[in-house]
């Protein structure tokens, strides 16, 4: 139901920030209630652009914890060392812990959060990955610490038909566990590694709201493709991934305090880029959950 008082609040303008993808939303109070009309045209705008921008929102963790859930409910992450302590749905991408103290570069919560320096799709690994994430910028950093986003219908449209055809009807698997090849992260205890056993998920899947077609890959968990030995696999991974993160395809959002970015995971990937690990990074992030497993194009 609309609400007129709600509605005379938010007056919408949509920019976008780039041929590639995204766009800025400006004339909303993300910190109030939203209406129905208000909110589907945030809807419209995050299923054209993938990627928004709203600027100069200094929400609670409990508004930006309301704000998300109307897009569905939240996942809860599944390791004790990203999560808030104060709010189990707040996704801590941070290097200060909830005490407000700078961390180590080594320490765990740390090492393991550096490793979303490469593209990837959030909670891919799960048998229902998530739609979209939400991310509030509360301590920014003026050098590096960017987050970098791709459009997978882009980066699918763009393939070349061998490619395409090496691909199709293939399917990837999405191993939280992959993780842990890639740096010095503390090893996953057996509970973390039972509560996320690996999954396979197509290659190229379709959209279901959009019904586009898009790449679905998430190279931080991807460790073999179905039908292909590991060399193939492994040299595929780096291939796609290296050909979605070229310039055509990406935004990069430079971060201010207090911007919300949202992002769509079923079509897009993203990466921070590496910044002074002695500075402050506070980002504090909500991911939303599937509404369905993934469908193959
Ligand atoms: C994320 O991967 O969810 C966070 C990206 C960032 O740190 O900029």
């Amino acid at each position: 139901m609309s609400n007129a008082t709600d509605s005379a609040r938010n007056n919408l303008t949509i920019r976008p920030l780039g041929a590639a993808l995204g766009a800025e939303v400006t004339g909303i109070d993300l910190a109030g209630p939203l209406d129905d009309d208000t909110l589907a045209a945030v809807q419209r705008a995050w299923m054209e652009h993938l990627v928004l921008v709203f600027p100069n929102q200094p929400l609670s963790d409990a508004q930006h914890i309301s704000f998300a859930k109307r897009f569905g409910a939240l996942e809860e992450h599944h390791q004790e060392i990203i999560k808030s302590r104060a709010a189990p749905e707040i996704f801590s991408v941070s290097n200060v812990d909830d005490d407000g103290n700078l961390m180590a570069p080594d320490h765990p919560s740390v090492a393991q959060i550096s490793l979303a320096q490469r593209w990837h799709s959030d909670s891919s690994f799960r048998p229902v990955p998530s739609l979209g994430s939400i991310l509030h910028g509360i301590e920014v950093t003026e050098d590096g610490g960017e987050t970098w986003f791709t459009n997978m219908y882009k980066v699918y449209d763009g393939l070349d038909e061998a490619t395409k055809v090496r691909i199709a009807g293939r399917r990837a698997c999405h191993d939280f566990g992959h993780l842990a090849t890639l740096g010095p992260i503390k090893p996953l205890t057996e509970a973390e590694r039972q509560a996320m056993p690996p999954v396979w998920q197509p290659l190229v899947r379709s959209h279901p709201i959009t019904e586009r077609t898009c790449l679905f890959l998430s190279p931080i968990y991807n460790n073999a493709i179905e039908g292909m030995d590991e060399d193939e696999a492994v040299e595929l991974v780096a291939e796609l991934n290296e050909f979605a993160g070229r310039d055509e395809f990406v935004y990069r959002h430079r971060w201010s305090r207090d911007d919300i970015v949202m992002w769509d995971n079923r079509c897009t990937m993203h990466r921070a880029t590496p910044y002074d690990l002695a500075t402050r990074r506070v980002m504090h992030r909500t991911t939303v959950i599937g509404k369905g497993p993934v469908v193959a194009a």
